[in-house]
């Protein structure tokens, strides 16, 4: 694994970096206090080629390649966390798995717009009673012939409210259990398709989750993806790569609450010296330090993997595993630097504390990642 940024991930990462200063940074405790979602930050970074930033540029995208992927999201996350899970489920899940697994014409229609940030997408595995045992699908997609009626409903569905494709996941064949599953590009809009109330949420409240009802919707033959009984692997699939987006989300919430208790560490004053000359303030900072950058390089060697087409099923779990965890350790942690002023909304590091959490449950669990790399290892 080469450790140097080119000129080029250096130059994208500065894009990043300067974006969330400038354009999400002035309204993020506003948008996090009324959960308001970054509509007009969020076209922007789809006019920056961030919504699609690996897929190819004859489908819209940037043609990027995942290292640069990851230091975006870092920076994204570092400022916004709600934003950067917009741009994560976008690139890694919807772009990524329609532009790997659709056909030619499923791309030129949705592929296209999603990529280019014209419109922004959702991806729907997850239900009422199904989380992390994701092949108890209990949304059904029975084959009508030149149609699948589609009937269930899907929860905590991120970009729920704003989407204008869906991919859905749903069981058309129960006996066959996961190899009866199918996925699907549903439009918003269609008859039966309807969008419940935005959850209230602890964290990344900008960010816009709900569940969707469908009931008795027609969805042409032709919005499958893959064979007939593909959507599981085609989910498992798409997340491998999701984890590395969300691992990097995690990294930016942690290094976005690290650079600010290191900040405010030195020049705090309390018994007439600045609060880092006291070791325990400064140990802190140092573990902060050491995971921050362990962290990243488990999200480096994960997209490095991937640009390499390598199976990622285990470095993204163990980068998401782990990122995870640092992010929660590091936004307590910073909290605490800050005394009573880390505990109001006005210094960030609160609401980085409550956006941590998250990225402990989505895209599987901690206690699933786990389950994923000890299989992985188990096989070796
Ligand atoms: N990569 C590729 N294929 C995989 C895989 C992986 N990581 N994990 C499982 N599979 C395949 C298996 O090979 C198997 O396929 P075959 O039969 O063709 O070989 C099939 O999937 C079923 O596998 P298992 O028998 O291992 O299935 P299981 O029921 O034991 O569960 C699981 C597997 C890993 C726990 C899986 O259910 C899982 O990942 N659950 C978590 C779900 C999840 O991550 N949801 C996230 C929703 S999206 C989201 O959250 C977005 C957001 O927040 C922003
Ligand atoms: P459960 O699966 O019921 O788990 C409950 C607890 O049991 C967890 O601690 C879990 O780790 C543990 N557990 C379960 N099984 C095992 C096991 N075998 N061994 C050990 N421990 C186990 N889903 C989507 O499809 N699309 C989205 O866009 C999306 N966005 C989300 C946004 C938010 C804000 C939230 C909160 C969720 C989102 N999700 C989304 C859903 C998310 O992926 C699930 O919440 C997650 O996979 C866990 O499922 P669950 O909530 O049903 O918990």
């Amino acid at each position: 694994m080469n450790f140097n940024l080119s000129e080029e991930h250096v130059m994208i990462q500065q894009a990043a970096r300067d974006f969330a200063q400038n354009e999400l940074l002035p309204e993020v405790i506003e948008r996090d206090t009324h959960q308001t979602f970054p509509a007009a930050q969020v076209k922007k970074m789809g006019e920056m080629g961030f919504l699609g930033m690996m897929v190819d540029p004859k489908y819209g995208g940037a043609g990027m390649d995942s290292i640069s992927y990851v230091l975006a999201m870092e920076e994204i996350a570092k400022v916004d966390a709600s934003a950067a899970v917009v741009m994560s489920v976008n690139n890694s899940l919807v772009c990524a798995g329609l532009e790997k697994y659709c056909n030619e014409d499923q791309k030129m229609k949705y592929l296209v717009p999603l990529a280019s940030g014209e419109v922004i997408g959702a991806f729907a595995l997850s239900e009422p009673e199904a989380g992390s045992d994701a092949t108890s699908q209990k949304t059904t997609a029975v084959d009508m012939g030149d149609h699948y009626l589609l009937n269930g409903t899907k929860n905590w569905i991120t970009n729920g409210g704003t989407a204008s494709y869906y991919i859905v996941i749903a069981q058309t064949d129960p006996e066959k259990k996961h190899k009866g599953i199918n996925a699907f590009i549903v439009e918003r809009g269609w008859e039966g398709f309807e969008i419940g109330p935005k959850e209230d949420k602890l964290g990344i409240r900008g960010s816009d989750t709900h569940s969707l009802l469908f009931t008795d919707v027609k969805v042409p033959k032709e919005n499958r993806i893959g064979d007939d009984g593909f959507g599981f692997n085609f989910a498992m699939g798409v997340l491998n790569g999701g984890r590395i987006g969300i691992a990097s989300q995690a990294l930016g919430i942690a290094s976005g609450a690290y650079e600010l208790a290191l900040k405010y560490a030195k020049e705090r004053k309390a018994f007439g010296t600045e609060i880092i000359n006291h070791q325990a303030i400064a140990f802190k900072l140092a573990d902060m330090a050491t995971q921050i950058t362990a962290a990243r390089m488990l999200c480096l060697k994960a997209a490095s993997e991937k640009d390499q087409g390598k199976d990622i099923s285990e470095s993204g779990a163990m980068a998401k595993l782990y990122s995870s965890q640092v992010a929660m350790d590091t936004t307590i942690e910073a909290v605490q630097i800050h005394g009573g002023y880390g505990y109001v909304k006005e210094y960030h590091v609160e609401r980085m504390m409550r956006d941590a959490k998250i990225t402990q449950i989505y895209e599987g669990t901690s206690e699933i990642q786990k389950i994923v790399i000890s299989r992985s290892i188990a096989k070796k």
